[in-house]
């Protein structure tokens, strides 16, 4: 898969190296490029905002520098069309769904704008090129679409096939079910007096099965009722 980033923060992104992310990327699975947008400027001061027409607060990032951006890296004519996603807390929520739904596209293109916002028609005329989304972390908001989306892209990453050891892990983890994941021991069997779960030892897979599916029911309801059917 490849990933182009803009964002006027490229070293936001410098992690990417060391997680399970640049593994993936020294592996050659993930193709991650990271571009500064102000590559895409052509004045003294690189300038990539300027103030919002009809007035209010804040700076309104320019469509030229955007325009330019997408030019070179999801041409119009090009065959294959990217999906150019928008961080933004505007957007739709970023789900497991999403996730999963996005590691198996193969070309993305994420734009980081300031959270004031990018100048609409740069929406537009992303359209023209791929078919573009934009993506909400969640209820809250951040400076910028940065942070966003190297969540995103670990999120998706991990799911690119032949990422993760495991792919049963992944299967079994918080959200790929729609409930939250049931809790996990490892060894001594007792620590500090608190013992595992008696059911656990009892290598009886068929009653651990009941008691995982169990705990993930009580979780859920307790801490996120949002996810359960009425
Ligand atoms: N940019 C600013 N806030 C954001 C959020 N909540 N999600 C995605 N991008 C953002």
């Amino acid at each position: 898969m490849r990933i182009d980033v803009v964002t006027i923060f490229p070293a936001f992104f410098d992690v990417l190296e060391v997680s399970l992310i640049g593994k993936a990327r020294e592996r050659g699975l993930l193709d991650v490029r990271v571009h500064d947008l102000r590559q895409w400027t052509h004045d003294r001061h690189r300038t990539v905002d300027d103030t919002p027409y009809g007035g209010g607060a804040g700076m309104v990032m320019k469509p030229e520098p955007w325009g330019e951006a997408l030019d070179e890296l999801a041409p119009v004519d090009a065959e294959a069309r990217p999906t150019i996603i928008f961080p933004s807390p505007a957007g739709e929520l970023f789900r497991q769904s999403t996730a999963r739904e996005l590691a198996l596209h193969e070309h993305l293109v994420f734009g980081c704008g300031r959270y004031e916002g990018i100048d609409e028609r740069v929406f537009e005329d992303a359209a023209a090129r791929g078919s573009v989304r934009l993506i909400s972390l969640g209820d809250y908001v951040l400076n910028g679409g940065e942070v966003a989306a190297m969540a995103m892209i670990e999120a998706i990453g991990r799911l690119v096939p032949g990422m993760v050891g495991n792919p049963a892990s992944i299967v079994e983890e918080s959200h790929e079910d729609g409930l939250l994941e049931y809790p996990s021991y490892t060894k001594p069997a007792v620590w500090r007096d608190r013992a595992v779960p008696d059911i656990l030892l009892s290598g009886n897979h068929g009653a651990i099965a009941q008691w995982r599916a169990q705990q993930q029911l009580e979780r859920t309801r307790a801490r996120r009722p949002d996810l359960l059917p009425e």
